[in-house]
């Protein structure tokens, strides 16, 4: 039987790249067969991100190439998946060129609306929200040395400047029994390092068990060695936590806690729920509690009515907290959220000033941080290769370069030689 090919690409927050697996597998089960190259493809899939304007255009101009592609190629079929076609629906066929519009909520359908569309060739547009949590349906794994497990969807906080939750509905929890399953295939397939994901994974409840509950049941399955989660809300994060997470064997002392703002007025105005003092108190008695843990963030700059004064409350938290690691953005106004009422905005210019002297100050932190690692030997996990080079990451998941032969997949303890930049250089110790 000649099996008809697709191929899949990503964008986006670990969701996506979850959800592409997921895809895979209904796409698998239906009889279609996956390949690693576009060109070979008679079907091409992104799975899109809304969060950012820059976001949608890195996919738009992927459309537009493919929309190209075609011309000599007629019989392709584009497909526009996840978030983007959620807030676009139909107006992504006309003019932009995808056969099919289907929304994060509707992938079980996506064999059929190819069948569909090879019939009718009229786009396939499928947006509707219900309460999906793709039960029953293990995601594909190939040749993973880490992989997620999504254990929520949707989300129900409605931060004002935040699209998610308008594309991705309402907030749900993945039943217990289906995360120990999806946990068992990862390991059975080879996966050591099982990170946890969903918007707000603190928020997890199910049968009465909250999500402290549901880490334990994760940590005590055996067969894999280091279990992580991502996303924490400030919010939610309590001193319970960090005293669960000591006590937990697989646990990687990692938490990645979006600060956004250090300005109390700004976070107000973002609908965060929780003030610049919460959210540096929750990290320092993180600290406290569990020594070697590593804190990673998430900060914008630029939200409407932000003020000299608000951006350096920012840097203060930035400066004060030191995080290991920050992803920075410039705010971007998302439709229809609520930020976008709220007035004046900030200066593209302005935003732009700011933007560089935070990552400037945050790559000095991170610099520092890095060079902290000099001559300390570490457990790594190797993950991938490039030629000669293998890449290899902390508990505290930070990436260390290894450039003797090793096995990915394997651990080793290694000991940091050389810092390149914020690249720790590790040389094995132990074989
Ligand atoms: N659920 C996660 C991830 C949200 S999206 C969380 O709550 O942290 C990831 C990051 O994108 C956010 O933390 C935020 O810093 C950024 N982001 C979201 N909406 C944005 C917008 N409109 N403009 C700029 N950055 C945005
Ligand atoms: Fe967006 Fe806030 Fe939900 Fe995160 S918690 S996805 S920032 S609304
Ligand atoms: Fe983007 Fe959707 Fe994730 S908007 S950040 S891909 S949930």
């Amino acid at each position: 039987m000649n099996r008809e090919k697709y191929y899949i690409r990503a964008y986006g927050c670990q969701m996506n790249l979850y959800e592409a697996d997921v895809i895979s597998s209904i796409m698998d089960k239906a009889g279609f067969a996956q390949v690693s190259n576009e060109r070979e493809a008679d079907i091409v899939y992104l799975v899109t991100c809304s969060v950012r304007n820059h976001a949608e255009n890195r996919v738009l101009g992927r459309l537009n190439s493919l929309k190209q592609l075609k011309k000599s190629k007629p019989d392709l079929i584009i497909g526009i998946l996840g978030c983007m076609a959620q807030n676009y629906k139909g107006k992504l066929s006309n003019g932009h060129g995808a056969d099919l519009v289907v929304g994060p909520d509707e992938y079980r359908r996506l064999p059929e609306l190819v069948n569909k569309f090879t019939q009718v060739h009229k786009p396939q547009i499928q947006t509707e929200f219900n309460t999906e949590n793709y039960e029953g349906i293990l995601p594909k794994v190939v040749n993973k040395t880490t992989g997620f497990v999504s254990i929520m969807r949707g989300c129900n906080n409605y931060c004002s400047y935040c699209i998610v939750p308008y594309v991705r509905g309402r907030e749900r929890s993945k039943p217990k029994e289906q995360v120990i399953q999806e946990v068992n295939n990862l390991i059975n397939n080879g996966v050591k390092d099982i990170t946890l994901v969903g918007q707000n994974v603190l928020a997890w409840n199910g049968d009465g068990l909250k999500f402290l509950d549901l880490l334990k049941i994760v940590d005590g399955i055996s067969g894999f060695d280091r279990l992580r989660f991502i996303t924490s809300h400030p919010k939610d994060l309590t001193i319970k936590h960090f005293d669960v997470l000591l006590t937990l064997k697989k646990f990687c002392p990692n938490i990645h806690l979006p600060l956004q703002s250090g300005s109390n007025r700004i976070l107000n105005l973002m609908n965060r729920g929780y003030t610049k003092e919460e959210y540096i108190q929750k990290v320092k008695k993180g600290r406290e509690i569990i020594p070697d843990i590593s804190f990673t963030t998430d900060v914008m700059v630029g939200f409407p009515t932000e003020t000299d004064d608000d951006f350096k409350d920012t840097l203060d938290v930035i400066e004060q907290l030191k995080f290991d690691f920050a992803y920075m953005f410039k705010y971007s106004e998302r439709p229809n959220t609520k930020a976008c009422e709220i007035k004046p905005q900030v200066n593209e210019t302005v935003s732009q000033q700011r933007l560089t002297k935070l990552i400037e100050i945050q790559n000095q932190i991170t610099n520092e941080k890095s060079k902290e690692l000099l001559d300390k030997t570490l457990e790594v996990l190797v993950e991938s290769k490039n030629g000669v080079q293998f890449y290899a990451r902390t508990k505290t998941n930070k990436v260390v370069i290894i450039k003797e032969p090793v096995e990915t997949g394997k651990t080793y303890l290694c000991k940091v030689i050389r810092v390149a930049g914020w690249t720790p250089i590790g040389k094995i110790i132990n074989n």
